[in-house]
């Protein structure tokens, strides 16, 4: 087996100052990347901040003999993401992988969250990726390769306390497909890894639950996520914008399917299509569409209009008088 190595590669870890973050700085370190590890240092909840994280794991790698240097941005912030890839371009000369990483959890029922909260958990999830990907993306594209590892999360299954939580890691989850399509062209795969890891986080949401916490603590280690995030992070990488489950030694794919649904003969009613729900929702025939474009193929492939060759939207040409005049207005 090839070995998963990173000589000469340079890879930002947000959020690599505790938990997962730590465990993904440690393990690329260790086969040859140099790590950039940013940590604003906040509690779970996203208030506070301490420089000491970043750089405790940063010193850990050095005297492990590996290459790495602290940055304590906040990602959350626009100007926190440029000045840590300004940093890591500055300071090495490249940008090769970014794994998004940074976290905080607020669970609570949706009705006892004030904006403030709910404002901060989505700046940091959406709003600290979303900021990290315009940031290196240049960079990227300039160099014709990146690797980018987003994190979701279990939560998108939905369950309690964690509405605006799990929105984030959707719109994580929209991002990442979308960031493989438009990173094609340059070489630049983008996927997303879903842990379960015994960190402060999870180990925080189980209250106490002394049976639970041991079951996390002995058969979820954060150390065995980091294998799949140093695969997803690798030039090798097969696939791009996909999502690996990383569930201690059991590792799977979550993914977004369709089903192969019914088809009527005259338009469907609201009735016809309550009759034919079991057969609409069976997830026995599926596919897995991997852009806009497939999606559509299909649809029109079951309503038998499809032709042999694969479908081609451009979606990125504007039409005919909606031109942009220019750039980013604020870059
Ligand atoms: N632990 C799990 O089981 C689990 C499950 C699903 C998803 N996740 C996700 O994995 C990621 C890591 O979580 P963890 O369990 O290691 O949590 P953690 O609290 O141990 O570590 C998260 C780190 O991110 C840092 N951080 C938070 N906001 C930041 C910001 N704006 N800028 C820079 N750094 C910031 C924190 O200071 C902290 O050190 C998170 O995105 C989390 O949502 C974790």
């Amino acid at each position: 087996m090839d070995e998963i190595r990173f000589e000469d590669r340079v890879v930002v870890v947000t959020g690599g100052g505790r938990g997962l973050g730590r465990e993904y700085a440690l393990v690329l370190a260790a086969r040859g990347a140099r790590v950039v590890v940013n940590d604003v240092g906040t509690g779970i909840d996203g208030r506070g901040a301490s420089p000491s994280p970043a750089h405790a794991v940063a010193e850990e790698i050095r005297l492990l003999g590996g290459q790495a240097v602290a940055d304590v941005h906040d990602v959350a912030t626009v100007l926190g993401a440029r000045a840590l890839t300004r940093a890591a371009v500055e300071r090495w000369g490249r940008l090769d992988g970014l794994v998004n990483n940074a976290g905080i959890s607020i669970m609570r029922p949706l009705g006892e969250l004030s904006d403030e909260e709910c404002r901060r958990v989505l700046d940091t999830h959406v709003g600290g990726t979303l900021n990290m990907v315009r940031a290196v993306w240049p960079h990227m594209v300039a160099s014709r390769y990146g690797r980018i590892v987003n994190t979701c999360s279990d939560a998108l299954f939905g369950d309690t306390g964690l509405s605006v939580y799990a929105a984030g890691k959707g719109g994580v989850l929209g991002l990442t497909t979308s960031l493989a399509a438009e990173g094609a062209p340059y070489g630049i795969k983008a996927n997303a890894v879903v842990p379960i890891a015994a960190t402060r986080m999870s180990l925080e949401a189980l209250q106490g639950d002394e049976a639970m916490t041991a079951l996390l603590t002995d058969l979820f280690p954060a150390r065995l996520v980091a294998s799949v995030v140093a695969l997803l992070a690798h030039e090798s990488v097969p696939f791009t914008g996909e999502l690996l489950h990383a569930a201690g030694r059991r590792v799977g794919r979550i993914f977004l399917g369709v089903t192969e649904g019914v088809l009527w003969k005259e338009d469907p009613t609201p009735e016809s299509i309550r009759e034919q729900l079991p057969a609409i929702r069976s997830t026995e025939a599926f596919r897995t569409p991997q852009s806009v474009s497939a999606s559509m193929a299909f649809s029109l492939q079951q309503l038998g209009v499809g032709g042999t060759e694969p479908l081609a939207l451009d979606l990125a040409t504007p039409a005919p008088g909606n031109e942009h005049p220019g750039g980013p207005a604020d870059s």
